[in-house]
Parts: structure tokens; C-alpha cells; sequence
């Protein structure tokens, strides 16, 4: 039986939901500041970026970069070259400029994935950290990214699953989804790293083989 109680908590995990999909008003700005500086997402984001291997002269794009901590990081690394993010949310993309304001070749922009602003030269490297799973149709988002990449271009999909009671198979099960829908988009050398923290985040690695031997 529901009580008022379960009812409650349901809606206001709704709510949550709805606004880490999309963060929006006075509660997204909240939402905004709460994954800047919970210590398991600065952790996670951190640790995608150094699984990417970003070279100094690297042109990486991040796909929902949420108050811009990884951003921040792809900076830090991409010295001489591009770090390019988008973001459906206005309040993000506020929060992520402002955290970010003294980098230079740092280009933020409103947009959504199934929109796609032009990015120009091909991209070295893409990033989505706990952004995947509520990208409409994510298997052709996923196509339409590998075109944007070179020959080589590497890609790391994040998932760190925060449904109540998420555990170490919430993530093994996020984990293959993510593998199944970068093979149908076409990546290959699939690779997957885990960072144990509570729930366990994984990183799905791959590469876009166009152009490269097979
Ligand atoms: C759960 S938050 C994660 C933020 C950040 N990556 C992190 O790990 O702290 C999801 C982010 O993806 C963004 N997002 C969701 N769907 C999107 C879409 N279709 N296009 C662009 N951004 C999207 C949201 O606005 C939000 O900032």
C-alpha cells in the first residue's frame, strides 16, 4: 500500500530527476551547485578526464558538462588546444562559464545533442559524463558524434547510476548498455575502466575506426 509518505518521496525524486535532466530555475541553479562540489562527482569527472588522455594540442568536446568541473579539467590539459562543451540548460551553461570564465579556448555553448551546433576541424576526443541516459534516440546521437571525430578520435561515455538502491550491478548493467550503443554506432576497441566509489562509476572507452586500417 502507498502511503503519503512513499508518495512524497516519489515525487520529490521526480522532481530530482527531472532536474538533473534538466536543470532549471532557482532548483537547477541548487542542482547546479550540488554536483560542483559533492565530492564523488568532482571525483568521477576528474577521473574521465585522465582516462581520455588529452594531449596539450587536443580539440575535445563535452556533452552535458552540467557546472563545467570536467571542463575545468580538459582545460587544465588542453593547453594549446580547443575544449568545446554544450549544454541544454541554460542555468549549466551560466554556472559552467562562470566557473570557468579565466580559461581561454574554452567555448561553451546552449545547444542540445540532437542539435548540434558546428564544432569546425574534427575533434580529437568526446566526453558525456551521466549525460547518455537521457539523450533522445542515444544510438544515432552517438553516430552523428563519431562523424564529428577524426580517424582515431577516442570517446568516453560515464555512468555513475544514482537511482535509490543503485549498486555495483546497476553499473556492471549501465556499463554494457553503453558498450551495446557505442558498437551499434560504429566505435570499436571498446575498453572499460571502474572507479570504486558508492555506487562504482564506469567509463566506456572506444575509438572511431573510420579512416584507420582495419
Ligand atoms: C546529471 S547532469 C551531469 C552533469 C555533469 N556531467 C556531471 O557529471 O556533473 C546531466 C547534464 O546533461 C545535460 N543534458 C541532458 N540532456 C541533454 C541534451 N539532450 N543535450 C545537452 N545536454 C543535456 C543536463 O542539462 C545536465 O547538465
Amino acid at each position: 500500500m502507498q502511503t503519503a509518505g512513499t508518495s512524497l518521496k516519489q515525487r520529490a525524486l521526480r522532481k530530482l530527476v527531472r532536474q538533473a535532466h534538466h536543470p532549471r530555475g532557482i532548483a537547477g541553479w541548487a542542482i547546479g551547485w550540488m554536483f560542483a562540489h559533492r565530492p564523488s562527482n568532482r571525483k568521477r569527472n576528474i577521473w574521465a578526464v585522465s582516462l581520455l588522455d588529452v594531449q596539450p594540442t587536443d580539440r575535445v568536446l563535452e556533452i552535458g558538462f552540467g557546472p563545467g568541473v570536467a571542463i575545468a579539467e580538459l582545460a587544465r590539459r588542453a593547453t594549446r588546444g580547443h575544449v568545446f562543451g554544450i549544454d541544454h540548460s541554460q542555468a549549466m551553461v551560466r554556472q559552467a562559464a562562470r566557473r570557468n570564465a579565466a580559461a581561454v579556448r574554452v567555448h561553451l555553448t546552449h545547444a542540445s545533442v540532437e542539435q548540434l551546433p558546428s564544432f569546425g576541424d574534427p575533434l580529437d576526443a568526446i566526453l558525456a559524463v551521466n549525460s547518455v541516459g537521457f539523450w533522445p534516440d542515444p544510438v544515432e546521437r552517438l553516430r552523428e558524434l563519431r562523424r564529428l571525430l577524426r580517424p582515431a578520435g577516442r570517446i568516453a561515455l560515464v555512468s555513475q547510476p544514482r537511482c535509490p538502491g543503485a549498486t555495483r550491478d546497476t553499473t556492471t548493467r549501465a556499463a554494457q548498455e553503453l558498450q551495446d550503443m557505442l558498437t551499434e554506432a560504429g566505435f570499436t576497441r571498446l575498453r572499460v575502466e571502474t572507479l570504486e566509489l558508492d555506487p562504482p562509476v564506469a567509463c566506456v572507452l572506444a575509438t572511431n575506426p573510420t579512416g584507420l586500417p582495419s
